[in-house]
């Protein structure tokens, strides 16, 4: 199953600068539970900013320059293509984890969306969700984290 899983503010922003314009520790936590175990797919933006592989899962870096250092669960690949192909050879999910680029490369092959709804606007942001990501979507479940934070699951209803 292809996951998109997102923090997003009132307006669709994402992020600022190249960086997450938020610090929310219950949301990181929420991210790291949910993910782990599983697989990731991220853009090369999002990978410098975190800089490191995220630990027990599988990273998978999206760049059409396949220069970056190879190291262990690190899989750097040049299409979205070559990503849902090794997709099918994984026992686990695969996480679509941002940033802007790589939501909307992947738009069309998410199955369901994770989006931690931020109860902010950001301003100044320069990085947002796809446009009318969620039209094809229908909550399925929601549930509360603390900083006023809820997350909302949905389907491709
Ligand atoms: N709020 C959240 O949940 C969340 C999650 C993740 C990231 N973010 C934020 O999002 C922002 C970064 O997003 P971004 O859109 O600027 O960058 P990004 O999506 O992280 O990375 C863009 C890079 O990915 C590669 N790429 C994109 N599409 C590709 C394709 N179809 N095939 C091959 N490679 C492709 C390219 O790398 P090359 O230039 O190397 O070819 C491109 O420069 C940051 O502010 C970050 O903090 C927010």
């Amino acid at each position: 199953m292809i996951i998109g899983i997102a923090a997003v503010d009132r307006k669709g922003a994402i992020g600022k600068g190249g960086k997450l314009p938020w610090h929310y520790p219950a949301d990181m936590k929420f991210f790291r539970e949910t993910t782990t175990g599983h697989a990731v797919v991220m853009g090369r933006k999002t990978w410098l900013t975190i800089g490191k592989p995220l630990k027990n899962r599988l990273n998978i870096v999206l760049s059409r320059d396949l220069s970056i250092e190879p190291q262990e669960s690190l899989l750097v690949l040049g299409d979205v293509e070559s990503v849902l192909s090794f997709n099918k050879s994984l026992s686990t999910e695969l996480f679509v984890i941002g940033g802007a680029q790589i939501y909307e490369a992947f738009l069309p092959h998410i199955e369901k969306w994770i989006i931690t709804e931020v109860p902010l606007t950001v301003r100044g942001a320069d990085a947002f969700m796809p446009e009318g990501y969620l039209d094809e979507f229908k909550v399925e479940d929601s549930k509360s984290l603390d900083d006023d934070l809820v997350v909302k699951f949905y389907s491709r209803g």
